[in-house]
């Protein structure tokens, strides 16, 4: 917090306002006002002191011991009570000029009520250097470099936390919070930097206010010590198990994979495989990783419809380093050439053993049928597969080396697979990665582009921005404009940024 400079009091003329010959004498002894220049403005203080002094209030001129009541506009009590601190000692009522109104209005000086104390959270935006930015996340550029990043994390477990109970409002406040954070400039040092700031409740003010002051915040300690939290994250962390059945497991009192593995519950495939390739699924996915798992999608793609185009998205497209998952969009630039391609592509992975698992499920978008958006159900309406690749370490390798030569790096292999290998550990010639594939026609490629580029809050927030303020419907296939009662086409990104009247946010300054 800045203090208030300290301000010489400019004499506005002859002698005290309270004895300016205009004035009428003195009708409340008890009560001697002084009115605070700055943020009031030096003509707005001389037009006041005058009225309270033809209504019989003694104003002073200057502050001093004498004076009970100092009168303010947009000042906090915090820097006021410093400021008279430094100049008489004593604080007297700290009053919002509202009440100095309501006085003169009444002829007499009404009660003290709390709205008329100045508010400890007003701040001084003169001095105090704020940030300030846009409230929708699409109107931002988040870029990965985060400078708040240990008030983001701890914003980003409670969101964990709020959205493994179930509390998916709760959780999108907090994401929204974080992301404010993300996109700021520079390091927060004091909640006065913040005011003004979009999305910030009151919980995750108290959230950061912890940080800030102690290091800490008692209730992210207190969610990492949680049983439940752990159990919860230890099972969801399992590929093809949700919330619902972790709350079962848990339940039944299955906290843990040992205890999963030594129960009778019924697994279906999904939840086997991410079960048998846990400690994998659960390591993050190396860019060099996505390398090789692109080359081989792309020879995939080229074995059976030449002329296809594969497309990394996700948030390696967003220019993270690492991710959970790597994510892949396919189209072909012949409208309709893509239909009936996925299938095709899963059985070439699986012939060649690339395949640990995979579900495919078929498009089922239909504009005619479907209509404008229904955004959430439109998300799965693609051909796409979610899969479990078995990537070959000697593809892994030739990815990292070719990526390393890239960018003309130390030859230095720390990697953990390439240090087991080193030390004789996990013989496992491969590792298993989570892939996602989505096909597009060509005329939706843009819009499935955007879409699954990210990140979900970015993609949550454009979403919302062209619902609320653009009357408009946005989905990863199309985007209707309500208003118009037509579909918006677009062949690019950029395109559907300028439909929805934002300014184009490029990939790796979308990881809001
Ligand atoms: N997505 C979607 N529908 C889903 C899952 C994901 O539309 N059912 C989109 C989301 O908009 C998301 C993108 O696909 O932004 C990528 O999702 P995901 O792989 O889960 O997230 P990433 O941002 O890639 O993060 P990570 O690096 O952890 O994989
Ligand atoms: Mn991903
Ligand atoms: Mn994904």
């Amino acid at each position: 917090m800045v203090p208030l400079k300290r301000r010489k009091v400019v004499s506005s003329g002859a002698g005290s306002a309270g004895s300016d010959d205009v004035t009428s004498p003195t009708r409340f002894p008890q009560v001697v006002l002084f009115l605070l220049e700055r943020k009031m403005g030096a003509s707005r203080r001389a037009f006041l002191s005058q009225l309270g002094g033809k209504n019989g209030f003694q104003v002073e001129e200057l502050c001093s011991e004498r004076v009970t009541h100092v009168i303010c506009e947009n000042n906090s009590g915090e820097e006021v009570r410093r400021w008279l601190e430094s100049q008489v000692g004593s604080p007297a009522h700290l009053l919002d000029v509202s009440w100095f109104t309501e006085s003169m209005r009444a002829g007499r000086p009404v009660e003290i009520l709390d709205r008329h104390k100045l508010q400890e959270q007003q701040i001084n935006e003169v001095e105090v250097e704020a940030f300030s930015t846009p409230s929708y996340a699409c109107q931002r550029r988040t870029t990965l470099d985060n400078h708040n990043a240990v008030l983001t994390d701890a914003l980003s477990l409670l969101a964990e936390n709020a959205e493994l109970s179930d509390e998916d409002g709760r959780g999108v406040a907090f994401r929204r919070a974080a992301a404010v954070l993300k996109s700021l400039p520079e390091p927060v040092t004091g909640l006065t930097q913040l005011r003004g700031l979009p999305c910030l409740g009151g919980h995750s003010l108290r959230v950061i206010k912890d940080v800030l002051e102690n290091g800490a915040s008692s209730e992210v300690e207190a969610t990492k010590q949680s049983e439940r939290f752990n159990a919860l994250k230890v099972l969801t962390g399992i590929f093809g198990v949700g919330v619902k059945t972790a709350e079962r497991w848990i339940r039944e009192r299955i906290v843990g994979l040992q205890q999963l593995q030594d129960s009778e519950q019924t697994l279906n495939r999904a939840q086997q495989a991410g079960l048998r390739h846990y400690e994998d699924l659960n390591q993050p996915v190396t860019r060099a990783e996505a390398d090789a798992v692109a080359a081989v999608v792309e020879e995939a793609v080229a074995s059976v419809l030449p002329g296809a185009r594969v497309t990394l998205i996700g948030g390696f497209r967003r220019g993270k380093l690492t991710g959970h998952d790597v994510d892949f969009l396919i189209t072909h630039p012949e409208e309709g050439r893509e239909a009936g391609l996925m299938p095709k592509v899963v059985s070439w992975l699986d012939s060649q053993g690339f395949l640990l698992y995979q579900k495919t499920s078929r498009n089922s978008y239909l504009e005619a049928e479907d209509g404008p958006g229904r955004p959430s159900s439109n998300m799965d309406r693609f051909e796409r597969c979610f899969s479990v690749f078995k990537l070959p370490e000697e593809a892994r390798r030739g990815a990292e080396e070719a990526r390393r030569g890239a960018e003309e790096t130390e030859p230095c292999s720390s990697s953990p697979a390439a240090v087991s290998q080193v030390k004789g550990e996990g013989l496992k010639p491969w590792r298993a990665v989570r892939v996602d594939l989505v096909v597009s026609p060509i005329s939706q490629f843009a819009f499935a582009l955007l879409g699954w580029t990210g990140s979900k809050l970015f993609e949550r927030e454009l979403r919302r921005w062209a619902g609320h303020e653009k009357a408009m419907s946005l989905s990863s296939h199309a985007l209707y404009d309500n208003r118009q009662s037509r579909y918006l086409r677009a062949s690019s990104e950029e395109e559907i940024f300028a439909h929805l009247g934002l300014e184009f946010i490029p990939p790796s300054e979308r990881n809001a």
